[in-house]
């Protein structure tokens, strides 16, 4: 069979690029361990205020300058455990995300961090970030959720 200079180079250029396509994917998934948002971690929508931690959220030490915060969404507000809605954590510690909603989908956004996730109702969603500037980081809702959705916010204050 006689190809043409071009189309060899074409094949050879095409079949480069997927594999090292797959290369990134399959480092990624099994030396990095990154794995997409686990759908398992389920939770009665209806009992979600009876339901622990998620009866007492805010923000709880865990280790060393590791904390847990447990955060509820609800039209048209975030539970974040305090009266003000401001949370404060020292520089440079670890946070784990643990946050559902009450009643319908919000979209859970830490503007000015990779803090992203949709909450549905039913469904735990989790995110670990590192806080390594100080700062003030407006929480917000990107996912229109009904008349009060852009009054939907809460403070996360990243304190020296
Ligand atoms: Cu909640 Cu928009």
């Amino acid at each position: 069979m006689n190809m043409h200079k071009y189309e060899k180079i074409w094949l050879l250029f095409g079949t480069a690029t997927l594999l090292v396509f797959l290369t990134v994917v399959g480092v990624s998934a099994f030396y990095m361990g990154n794995q997409p948002p686990s759908c398992a971690v389920t939770i009665d929508p209806e009992k979600v205020h009876e339901t622990a931690p998620f009866d007492n959220p805010g923000l709880v030490e865990i280790g060393d300058n590791e904390y847990q915060l447990t955060i509820v969404a609800s039209a048209f507000n975030y539970d974040v455990g305090t009266d003000d809605k401001v949370v404060q954590i020292p520089k440079g510690a670890t946070v784990h995300f643990n946050v559902t909603t009450a009643d319908v989908v919000h979209g859970f956004e830490l503007a000015g961090t990779n803090v992203n996730m949709m909450l549905e109702p039913g469904y735990i969603s989790t995110y670990t970030n590192t806080f390594k500037n100080a700062g003030e980081f407006t929480l917000l809702c990107n996912e229109y959720c009904g008349v009060g959705h852009h009054m939907m916010a809460a403070t996360i204050e990243v304190i020296e």
